[in-house]
């Protein structure tokens, strides 16, 4: 099977690839290796329905399977902000440290009970028929009093996961992608895959 990951962001196709290299029969390809795809807008109110319109989109343009995910952080305390719009959270030309400054600000002098929080991924795989398939992860932990650890990326340093005393920027990226949100749907996503290879 050939696969269209619907990304050209260069972490997750690395991530991806390491994860599926060992699954016989699947191919893994990228957008940028077909003439003008389509920009898919992600102006969806879910993680869901992010990932199904660039699965979707990515699909009929191709006419082959499409992977395509969304993800970012859920805060219980914001009733779920920034999710869908982690990205743009603070405006367009905010940096990562702008976003979690922003968000220390919002959360500030809550208990740590009240700082709950979680990443979540969703991937979605669609085929040219119109079938869609999808899967999801989350990575549960608290809302820090300050960013620490300079590893990962976006929101990693203040995400503090009480099991392992670290937050998501302190960890190693070996240690991220067997915890994360991503790796947790990533593992969802290889089962049906293989499903579908066997189909085939
Ligand atoms: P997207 O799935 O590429 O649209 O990512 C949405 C946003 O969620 C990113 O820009 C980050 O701010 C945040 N996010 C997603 N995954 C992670 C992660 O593993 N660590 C930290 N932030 C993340």
């Amino acid at each position: 099977m050939k696969l269209v990951i619907a990304t050209n962001n260069r972490g997750k196709i690395r991530e991806i690839r390491d994860k599926f290299s060992d699954i016989r029969g699947l191919t893994l390809v990228t957008p940028d290796s077909f003439p003008n795809p389509p920009v898919v807008v992600e102006d969806g109110n879910s993680f869901l329905e992010n990932a199904m319109k660039k699965g979707v989109e990515i699909a009929r343009y191709t006419n082959l399977p499409s992977m395509a995910d969304d993800s970012g952080l859920v805060v219980d305390a914001l009733g779920g902000r920034p999710g869908v719009h982690s990205a743009r959270y603070g405006g367009e030309s905010s940096t990562d440290a702008d976003r979690n400054r922003l968000l220390l600000d919002e959360m500030k002098g809550l208990p740590p009970g009240k700082r709950g929080a979680r990443f979540v991924c969703v991937i979605a795989i669609a085929l040219p028929d119109g079938a869609t398939y999808s899967a999801e992860g989350t990575c549960e932990g608290v809302i820090a009093e300050r960013m620490t650890g300079d590893g990962g990326f976006g929101y990693d340093p203040v995400l503090y996961l009480p099991e392992l005393g670290r937050t998501m920027a302190e960890l190693t990226l070996e240690e991220k992608n067997l915890i994360s949100h991503r790796a947790k749907a990533l593992d969802a996503a290889r089962e049906i895959l293989l499903k579908l290879i066997r189909q085939e």
